[in-house]
């Protein structure tokens, strides 16, 4: 294959912003030189006595001696799938330290490209792996139930409190959750985020390098603002790059048309136009277009002039590499090894030059030689690990390429001993045998072959180790022996991937069953809510039940009803049908609320539930009064919980005409506090008589219904406050921002009324803050309750993500 691509030239018509073919051509070179000086040393096997040395050493280190302490370890140790009781065991048999060790150590080397033998790195390991420590004791304790605190939205938003970074930190939320509602079924969601995720992650630790204890607050804010929003700018070319391009998403004309685009930005260094996308993908392209094209003014606004030549330059190297790797075909029999080798040194270290290129921090000295010859190191491991899907797939890889060629083609490497020649290579000369780095490569090279062996099971494994070391089999005896017997060569940066990807399936299962729940429960609300005309003579009474009627059957969500209905279904083992005429008195209630709060007299609405209000369709006195009768109804249907004693029945009664009291104290604060400057904790107050209390009533009536212990109401109590609030500073911020024709009620109200609302007390940004820290509040809160909690965390994510 050649690496001519006079094809490019079709592009210039702008002017290019770099010159393609020379940094193409300067660092195919590059890898040239290296490329030869492996083959050297895979030709005359020189890896093989090194690596046997460096293994001798290597071994005393990891090799049980005890076979009491090998039992233990063995029947002891739980699956690492088991995140939280992993990291437990690790502390409690005194493994973490070294655990956490290696693993930072060898990020420090493949994501940072640092020297693992000066003094200054490890110290900086020594800071982050004592940082890290004490976060997972924190974090994976026995009192904590989720699985997935360091995933956790939550968590994650109390400590960019911790660092000032709040808006930075519910931009990339909002981003994030934007990205994962449009990628494709044929695309791998849980794989694409997990991918921006560590992006984000490597380019924050990157700015992390750059900052100390001394750094001030401010600049410290505004790194971390930068990283972030680089991360994701930098992160998003994964999914919407690479993986688009390699999904079968996309047809194969729209491809080419796509990755024209793509190369046009990065010669051009903007993002030209769309034009005209077939209608298919077209929604899916337009998106990625705009992101794509914010993600690149972004980068380019953030750097200086010779670190954008310098970024636009590798990540034109990095695409160009991609795509000459990605059109290879398996069919084809006469690919050299430079073409197999030299796109993939390439490909493999440019992407990690261009994470630091995106990012100002300091370069130490032989940062871009070690990352240059690092990169195929990984490439190899990650393709050796997935040798078999590449081969389902027939893309085209070293190892899939050797598979099927090896007989026919004696002139082939083998990739399994080129990957021992590159860390043999990388031990000796490009880290000048620090025994440090030899440690963790070593770690990382056997932990590699531990997990392809756990996941092929030992019959397949054993084959495969036989294929590809079939005249190395000496080596291969003490490689496998290690395979077998070393310990302690796991890595927390795999245990995070593993963990990263089950939480992102699990998550999404979640949703989608909170989803459906929502959606059947409604349906089914919806078909007891309708009030029956009683008798037959009197016209009057009629008005008044159709006025009802028309309120109730509009498109409410049926929130509060549904919460009761799960709440005592889930948690309280009631059979919902005993419980209909609670679920009507809810609705009922809340209903009637709506029809006050909509009168002239309150916040004067014309519409609500996508139709005109009750008093405009009739008029004032059948509003008024229609409220009247359905907070009456509301508790005539407490009456008929026939399944319940008449005590519980009584304390129904009683609670929930305090829950209609408070409301209305609430409902007239609010309207009180128009115009007025009101404090936080007002704000808090108004919100939870007004609404929080309603919310309240949903998770404590089923509670109160089953005989709950007082503790345990108050628990539920303590979380209805602050999911309450979350729930009315997001109907503030959709007042302010939403769509009217989604939400079925006007927006702009609340500044044309000067009613005092977190938005307009507080701005959209601190608005938005608030929200969070009431929907952190809540989700710590649901830590106190004794129950199966993921109904309540969906609800609460729905809250703060729903449109109307
Ligand atoms: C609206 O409540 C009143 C507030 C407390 C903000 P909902 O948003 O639950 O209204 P419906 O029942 O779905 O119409
Ligand atoms: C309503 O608050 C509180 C009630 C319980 C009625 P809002 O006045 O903000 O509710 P919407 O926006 O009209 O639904
Ligand atoms: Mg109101
Ligand atoms: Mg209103
Ligand atoms: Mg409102």
């Amino acid at each position: 294959m050649s690496y001519n691509h006079s094809n490019i030239t079709s592009y210039k018509d702008n002017t290019p912003f770099i010159n393609a073919d020379e940094c193409y051509e300067f660092a195919v070179k590059r890898a040239g030189d290296y490329f030869n000086s492996l083959l050297h040393q895979v030709t005359y096997k020189e890896y093989i006595p090194i690596l046997v040395n460096e293994f001798k050493s290597w071994k005393k280190g990891h090799m049980c001696h005890f076979a009491l302490t090998g039992y233990i370890s063995k029947h002891i140790r739980p699956d690492p799938k088991d995140y939280n009781r992993y990291i437990q065991w690790l502390k409690y048999s005194g493994r973490l330290e070294n655990y956490l060790d290696r693993s930072i150590s060898y990020i420090f080397m493949r994501d940072l490209g640092k020297d693992l033998s000066s003094p200054d790195t490890h110290q900086r390991i020594r800071r982050v792996v004592e940082r890290l420590k004490n976060y997972l004791i924190r974090y994976t304790g026995s009192d904590h139930k989720s699985n997935s605190q360091i995933l956790d939205l939550s968590s994650l938003y109390r400590k960019a409190q911790e660092e000032h970074i709040e808006s930075t930190m519910i931009w990339l939320m909002d981003k994030l959750k934007e990205v994962s509602a449009h990628l494709p079924e044929g695309m791998d969601a849980e794989q694409a985020e997990r991918k921006l995720v560590k992006i984000i992650a490597g380019v924050l630790m990157h700015e992390f390098e750059g900052i100390n204890d001394s750094t001030p607050t401010k600049i410290r804010m505004q790194k971390l603002d930068v990283a972030i929003r680089l991360g994701y700018s930098y992160g998003l070319t994964y999914p919407f790059i690479d993986d688009i391009l390699d999904a079968n998403v996309l047809s194969p004309e729209e491809k080419s048309r796509y990755s024209n685009l793509i190369r046009t930005s990065l010669l051009n260094g903007s993002v030209p136009e769309l034009g005209i996308w077939p209608e298919k993908n077209r929604k899916l392209v337009s998106y990625m277009h705009s992101e794509l094209r914010e993600a690149f003014l972004y980068i380019k606004s953030h750097q200086s002039q010779e670190h954008l030549k310098s970024f636009f330059e590798q990540a034109y190297v990095f695409f160009n590499s991609q795509e000459i790797d990605r059109i290879k075909e398996l069919s084809n029999s006469t690919y050299t090894n430079e073409d197999l080798y030299i796109p993939i040194i390439l490909k493999s270290s440019s992407s990690r030059l261009i994470a630091r290129s995106v990012s100002d921090a300091d370069e130490d000295r032989g940062f871009d030689e070690r990352t240059f010859y690092y990169g195929i190191y990984n490439q190899l491991a990650d393709d050796f690990a997935d040798m078999f899907d590449d081969m389902e797939e027939s893309a085209v890889t070293p190892y899939t390429y050797w598979m099927k060629y090896r007989d026919e083609r004696p002139d082939l490497i083998n990739p399994f001993e080129l990957y021992w020649t590159v860390i043999s290579n990388l031990i000796h000369n490009v880290y000048n045998n620090d025994a440090k780095t030899s440690e963790v490569i070593l770690d990382r090279a056997i932990n590699g072959l531990k997990r392809c062996r756990e996941r092929l099971g030992a019959y397949k494994y054993n084959e495969l180790m036989s294929l590809l070391t079939s005249n190395i089999s000496e080596f291969n005896d003490l490689v496998q022996e290690l395979v077998m017997k070393a310990d302690d060569v796991d890595f927390f940066d795999k245990l995070l991937r593993d963990h990263m990807l089950t939480s992102f399936k699990n998550e999404r299962n979640q949703r989608n069953t909170f989803k459906d729940t929502i959606e059947n429960i409604r349906h089914e609300i919806n078909s007891f809510l309708n009030i029956a005309k009683s008798g037959s003579n009197s016209l009057l009474s009629q008005t008044v039940v159709d006025a009802a009627n028309y309120s109730i059957e509009a498109a409410g969500k049926r929130l509060r009803p549904l919460i009761a209905w799960i709440i005592a279904r889930d948690i309280y083992r009631l059979e919902p049908k005993t419980l209909f005429p609670l679920f009507r008195s809810i609705e009922y209630m809340h209903s009637a609320s709506l029809i006050y709060d909509d009168l002239p007299s309150q916040d004067n609405a014309d519409t609500r539930r996508g139709r005109k209000t009750l008093h405009n369709l009739y008029d004032l006195a059948t509003a008024e009064l229609t409220g009247l009768y359905l907070t009456q109804k509301a508790i005539e249907e407490q009456t008929y919980l026939n399944d319940f004693s008449a005590e519980a029945i009584l304390r129904i009664v009683r609670y929930s005409c305090c829950v209609t009291q408070d409301m209305c104290k609430g409902q007239l604060m609010d309207l009180q506090s128009k115009g007025k400057n009101l404090t936080l904790e007002e704000l808090d107050t108004i919100c939870f008589y007004k609404t929080g209390i309603a919310f309240e009533a949903s998770l404590v009536m089923p509670a109160i219904l089953a005989g709950a212990r007082d503790c345990e109401i108050e628990a539920l109590k303590r979380f209805a406050r602050f999911a309450g609030i979350t729930f009315q500073i997001k109907d503030d911020l959709l007042d302010a921002e939403g769509d009217a024709s989604l939400l079925g009620k006007p927006t702009g109200k609340d500044i044309l009324n000067s009613n005092s609302t977190f938005v307009t007390a507080l701005g959209l940004e601190e608005a938005r803050k608030e929200m969070w820290n009431h929907f952190c509040n809540a989700m710590e809160s649901l830590n106190t309750l004794p129950h199966n909690i993921t109904f309540l965390k969906h609800l609460l994510l729905y809250i703060i993500n729903r449109d109307h």
